[in-house]
């Protein structure tokens, strides 16, 4: 038996939400904007092998890879249960770049863990998988948040709720708006960009914050989308982060030019997300992304919706 996996890249943060909302992103060319992690039946009780074009820039031992963090995760949670682990050969595709704000770990985490659970036919409800997932890349970041993972293993935008025993649930998207990412080439690590933010803030900062929130939520619910745009603004993170992004306030400036929505750091950066509802005028602020924002070869820019599928397994 064999399966594949694939898991979308995400928007941690959403300007909006920082740390509790997310987003699953699918390009509307049809490219991969995700990873893919395979499991087959091996002799050995694991091996991992690492391909595509970012897997240079990973560790090359297979141990210091999330994903043998994510196996012996699931061999934890089913010797828990008294359930066998089958020996297993994984190979992880690595397609989305490191320290992006993308989602990258979390891609490969979700694809990993969901790769080893439809391996054993399932054994995980999805509660226990994100929890893993959450769990795992708390390591990779210095904290557990669900922001990336959440979105990217269940699809489209998603709350965290933290209350009740619930991890997080779905927020309804607007269907007509493209989000344009644009990762620049260089890299910023999450706990860095974390490390930078103030530990307090200051009253008026915290209810602008809520107040955002909440209507961001209410409007969704009520396919107000002019109310939901209106809010899509990073009181917390933002401020700070823009340091780490070479080139940011021109590209708010030419976003507004062309009648963005809104624009807003992806995760921690240094990516960065432009809403959009023309087509035309998405693929001229695409244009100029390329021309005016990515810094270097690794750089690269998708006109995206929100991806509502999530991760997807299949047998191969
Ligand atoms: N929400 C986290 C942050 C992770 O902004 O630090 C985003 O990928």
């Amino acid at each position: 038996m064999a399966v594949s996996v694939y898991a979308p890249a995400s928007i941690g943060n959403v300007s909006v939400g920082f740390d509790i909302l997310g987003a699953a992103l699918k390009p509307i060319d049809g490219q991969v904007l995700g990873d893919v992690v395979e499991a087959y039946d091996s002799k050995e009780e694991f091996s991992l092998e690492i391909k595509g074009y970012f897997a240079s820039k990973l560790p090359q031992d297979p141990k210091k890879n999330i994903v043998y963090d994510a196996f012996l995760g699931f061999k934890e949670y089913m010797d828990q249960k008294h359930l066998p682990v089958k020996p297993v050969s994984m190979v992880l595709h690595k397609n989305l770049p490191i320290g992006s704000g993308l989602g990258s770990s979390a891609a490969s985490i979700v694809a990993a863990v969901e790769a080893l659970n439809a391996f054993h036919d399932y054994p995980m409800n999805k509660h226990e998988a994100l929890e893993l997932m959450g769990k795992l890349e708390g390591k990779i970041s210095g904290s557990i948040h669900y922001d990336n993972v959440a979105p990217c293993y269940l699809g489209g935008i998603q709350l965290m709720v933290g209350a009740c025993n619930i991890i997080s649930e779905s927020v309804p998207s607007f269907k007509d708006w493209y989000w344009v990412s644009c990762y620049p080439g260089i890299q910023v690590s999450t706990a860095a960009a974390r490390a930078i933010l103030p530990l307090e803030y200051k009253r008026s900062d915290t209810i602008t914050f809520g107040r955002q929130i909440a209507v961001f939520i209410q409007a969704s619910h009520t396919g107000n989308a002019t109310l939901a745009a209106s809010v899509l603004r990073d009181v917390l993170a933002e401020p700070y982060r823009v340091k780490l992004i070479p080139g940011y306030v021109n590209v708010g400036e030419k976003a507004k030019e062309l009648g963005a929505l809104a624009t807003g750091i992806s995760g921690s950066g240094p990516s960065i997300f432009i809403v959009m509802k023309d087509l035309a005028k998405a693929q001229e602020m695409k244009a100029w992304l390329e021309q005016n924002f990515i810094q270097n070869e690794d750089g690269f820019c998708n006109i995206c919706k929100i991806d509502t599928d999530g991760t997807v397994a299949k047998e191969i």
